[in-house]
């Protein structure tokens, strides 16, 4: 499944955070608040237990969430909407999957994977902002059903056609949420218009 959003406020930021001239403390601001936005969205089917709380007036009934929850940003872009989606969700833990994209193939080089050997989340969150060709998304997502992760779902800011694609077509299973589609990616699989280097702009390395 994929979800877009056409929340005006995902749209508005969205805008400000292409801008060639936004600089890059104010990008920085944008991923977080765009990430904040989209996971609302992406978390909305997450399971619940019922449960009961006592309040200073009695008992009400209420719910927990049933499930452990982990994020997966890959390095170094997806960073950037960690601490945002951790302040809704502060008891997820955060496992971290180091690739880049080679620059000739553009196939994924993984660098950094501490994956423990027995699974201890049941729904994980991929966070990136850029799904180009799709390949950092489909190796980590392969990465994570080889773990043992249950439910998988792909949380991003811009999707090229090609990248969404490949990711349903590898992995029809996760849904992709993502604030826009553009266009196309270009012949060094950026994608176009996007936003430039995700990485870069947020870390000032540009
Ligand atoms: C960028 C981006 C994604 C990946 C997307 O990372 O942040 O991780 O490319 O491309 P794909 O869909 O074609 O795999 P990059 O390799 O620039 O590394 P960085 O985040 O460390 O800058």
């Amino acid at each position: 499944m994929l979800v877009t959003s056409d929340h005006p406020l995902i749209q508005h930021k969205l805008t400000i955070l292409r801008d060639v001239n936004t600089d890059f403390p104010k990008f920085r601001q944008l991923v977080r608040e765009i990430a904040m936005l989209l996971a609302h969205e992406a978390t909305e089917d997450l399971a619940l237990e019922a449960t009961t709380v006592e309040t200073p007036m009695g008992t009400a009934p209420g719910h927990v969430l049933k499930e452990h929850i982990g994020l997966v940003p890959i390095l170094r872009a997806g960073l950037g909407m960690v601490d945002a989606i951790l302040e809704m969700l502060p008891s997820a833990q955060v496992w971290h999957i180091g690739l880049y994209r080679d620059e000739e193939t553009l196939r994924p080089v993984t660098y950094y994977n501490k994956l423990p050997e027995i699974p201890t989340v049941q729904v994980c969150l991929i966070l990136d902002p850029m799904l180009a060709t799709g390949g950092s998304a489909i190796a980590t997502a392969d990465i994570l059903k080889e773990w043992g992760a249950k439910r998988i779902k792909y949380v991003g800011l811009l999707g090229a056609p090609e990248g969404i694609e490949a990711l349903q077509a590898k992995h029809p299973d996760i849904d992709i949420h993502l604030a826009t589609v553009d266009e196309r990616l270009n012949d060094i699989g950026f994608i176009v218009p996007g936003l430039g280097d995700a990485g870069d702009r947020q870390f000032g390395t540009a």
